[in-house]
């Protein structure tokens, strides 16, 4: 078989090592990660992986939005060689495709964010950190060497800290600023509250506060001498629920590259974002973790497609597990995906290799699927290839 894509290749590689009576470690399937990760992590780190709020309508929800449009495949078109590469924001993008912000990823392997991020270098996608990260996003942005970095930002209440953190990040190399605008509370979510189990009370997951001088500063001990008060600190000041559209000035003037805002599913929101000359939108419910009873992620995609018209980056992330959905995303007009939980799995399953293997199982996927389905690149997809 002439091998012309390196995305597809890693399909070969995976029967070629079977020849030697190998098998992936972990499935392919991405969807079949979540009971494995079930059975080996404890219940406390599962649930706050695997739970959304409420009654996880909107879990559901976000897989119900991909599963009702189908791809119509077109035959007989030159599919030899596939163009995935795409640049978003002045991100070169060698598939429309990065790794979401997941925070604490401590609780699901020691290496945390490190692992992600190695994981990210190798295979060449993008890393978005989040605040919440349990290693410092220096430490992070060293661990991806050259490859492009976006900052996640949860909005802290205290301007002297934002400000320390916007320019750690400037400094760090992180290019796009990526603001996080549906967890201005913590939701309602049964899972964590059944166990009782919140991993910031337990210091994971605050890597970038304790190591950030303004921070430390609001402290009257230093965190290594009282844990308990940098926590309760932390709590106090994790995201402000007073902030509104005009506060955005304060991060445009404090900011030099893009900034996007993730978590929106209105278009009147998105309309908004361009009014005070945000530079795109994460279409998103947070996997389904904020608000139970919200849109399901795509069902919310076309109508802000059609706000936005061409005018900013449109990203959606929230229910991706397989190369179809990416496919779906795309021709409803996203121009490029965030995953999630799918790498969480990953690394909790198999550490840098099992995130590896996730993100390499989803663009070979995506690569196999767009050929399948005649598209030589993902620019020639729209909304004629699907079918509601
Ligand atoms: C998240 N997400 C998230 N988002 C964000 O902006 N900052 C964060 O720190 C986190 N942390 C986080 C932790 C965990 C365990 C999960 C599962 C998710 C939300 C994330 O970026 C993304 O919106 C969802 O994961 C998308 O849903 P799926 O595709 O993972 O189901």
């Amino acid at each position: 078989m002439p091998v012309t894509v390196p995305f597809a290749n890693y399909q070969n590689d995976i029967y070629l090592r079977g020849l030697g009576g190998e098998r992936p470690e972990i499935p392919t399937n991405l969807d079949r990660l979540e009971p494995l990760a079930a059975e080996r992590l404890a219940p406390g780190p599962f649930g706050y992986v695997a739970g959304g709020a409420g009654t996880e309508a909107t879990v559901r929800a976000n897989r119900d939005a991909f599963d009702r449009w189908r791809l119509v495949p077109r035959v007989l078109r030159d599919v030899a060689v596939r163009e995935l590469s795409r640049n978003v924001l002045g991100t070169p993008l060698a598939a429309p495709i990065l790794l979401g912000p997941v925070g604490v990823q401590s609780i699901l392997h020691p290496d945390g964010e490190l692992a992600t991020a190695r994981a990210a270098a190798e295979v060449g996608i993008p890393m978005v950190l989040s605040t919440a990260s349990s290693r410092t996003l220096e430490d992070v942005a060293a661990a991806l060497g050259d490859t492009p970095r976006w900052f996640q930002l949860y909005w802290p209440k205290q301007r002297e800290v934002t400000l320390s953190l916007l320019a750690r990040a400037g400094a760090a190399g992180y290019q796009v600023l990526l603001v996080t605008l549906d967890t201005r509370l913590l939701a309602w979510r049964p899972r964590d509250l059944d166990l009782a189990y919140l991993p910031f009370l337990q210091s994971e997951g605050i890597a970038n506060y304790l190591s950030d001088p303004a921070f430390r500063a609001g402290l009257a001990k230093s965190p290594e001498e009282d844990p308990g008060a940098a926590v309760l600190h932390f709590l106090a000041m994790f995201n402000d629920p007073t902030t509104s559209w005009s506060d955005l000035a304060f991060l445009r003037d404090h900011w030099s590259g893009p900034i996007v805002l993730k978590g929106v599913l209105h278009p009147d929101d998105a309309r908004q974002a361009l009014d005070v000359g945000m530079d795109g939108v994460v279409v998103s419910n947070h996997g389904g973790r904020q608000v139970d009873g919200a849109v399901g992620s795509l069902d919310a995609l076309p109508a802000v497609v059609d706000a936005v018209a061409g005018r900013a980056a449109v990203l959606l992330d929230s229910g991706v597990r397989s190369g179809a959905d990416v496919i779906k995303a795309l021709a409803l007009g996203a121009d490029a995906v965030l995953i999630g939980r799918p790498y969480a799995y990953g690394l909790a399953l198999a550490g840098e290799a099992g995130v590896a293997h996730v993100i390499r199982s989803l663009l070979a996927d995506l690569d196999l699927t767009l050929a399948l389905c005649g598209c030589a690149g993902i620019a020639e997809l729209d909304r004629g290839i699907l079918t509601g």
